[in-house]
């Protein structure tokens, strides 16, 4: 990613994100940094961005795997609080968008993994900064696997995928963060159509329809997706016919049950 900040300070056309960029070659958790930065009153629209992290984090207190040839990055936004809920689904939507202006098809796994094939290409993590009920800004760290050879990690081979195995070729890590901020600021503009964004998220996801196993951290529920509300949480269907509703949790598609 070498003369990143160059390429984007000339490229991107946005009107706030992206335009104060805070690169680093080598980050320990972009998220940190962007917390930090948000912290101290960063204004709306600031990245954080790398092409290798040391600690990188995932959902669910999970490590997250950033070697060279990844991208990395932690984006702040400051929603109103009532629209937070919207959150994955803009986010997710922005790298289904960015990855199809770079010729590569993907789905959303609820809430907001990017799958190809069934194996993950990115993921995302929201973190909120409140101060007592009120949100002060929300860090939206996506991480996509561009250009590195899964098979070289065995913790991650079986479940995950990258951008260059999908398409045979390299990809410019530095276009891929140009579209996402891109297709990020566009996303965010529309967060008061709540209706049309949910369906657009809804149309992208491939858990739905699908038999799914949900991890609620104490014990763990099947039953068959069948819809997000307007709230953005995961409609299931169990075998009882009842219909539960999912806030939190991690969903596995199920083939067999
Ligand atoms: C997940 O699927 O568990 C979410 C992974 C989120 C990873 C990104 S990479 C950029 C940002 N910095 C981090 O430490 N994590 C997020």
């Amino acid at each position: 990613m070498e003369n990143v900040t160059d390429y984007l300070r000339q490229n991107l056309k946005t009107r706030f994100i992206g335009k104060r960029l805070h690169y680093f070659q080598t980050a320990g958790s972009t998220m940190d940094i962007a917390r930090d930065l948000a912290e101290k009153h960063a204004p709306e629209g600031t990245v954080v961005l790398t092409g290798k992290q040391n600690v990188g984090r995932g959902r669910l207190g999970r490590y997250w795997l950033s070697p060279a040839g990844a991208l990395a990055t932690s984006v702040i936004l400051r929603p109103p609080a009532r629209k937070i809920r919207l959150v994955p689904a803009i986010s997710s939507l922005a790298v289904i968008h960015a990855l199809l202006n770079m010729g590569v098809r993907a789905d959303i796994k609820w809430p907001n993994d990017i799958l190809i094939g069934g194996k993950k290409v990115c993921g995302i993590l929201i973190e909120n900064g409140f101060n007592k009920a009120d949100l002060r800004y929300s860090v939206i760290g996506i991480g996509i696997n561009v250009n590195f050879d899964i098979s070289t990690f065995p913790e991650i081979a079986e479940i995950a995928t990258s951008l260059s195995m999908e398409t045979g070729k390299e990809l410019p890590v530095e276009e891929v963060a140009l579209q996402l901020y891109t297709e990020l600021e566009k996303l965010y503009a529309r967060i008061g159509d709540e209706a049309a964004l949910i369906r657009e998220w809804a149309e992208h996801m491939e858990t739905l329809g699908k038999c799914v196993r949900v991890n609620l951290g104490s014990r763990t529920i099947e039953g068959t997706a069948i819809g997000v509300n307007d709230s953005g949480n995961l409609l299931l269907r169990l075998d009882d016919g009842s219909v539960r509703e999912i806030t939190a949790g991690d969903v596995t598609h199920v083939k067999d049950r």
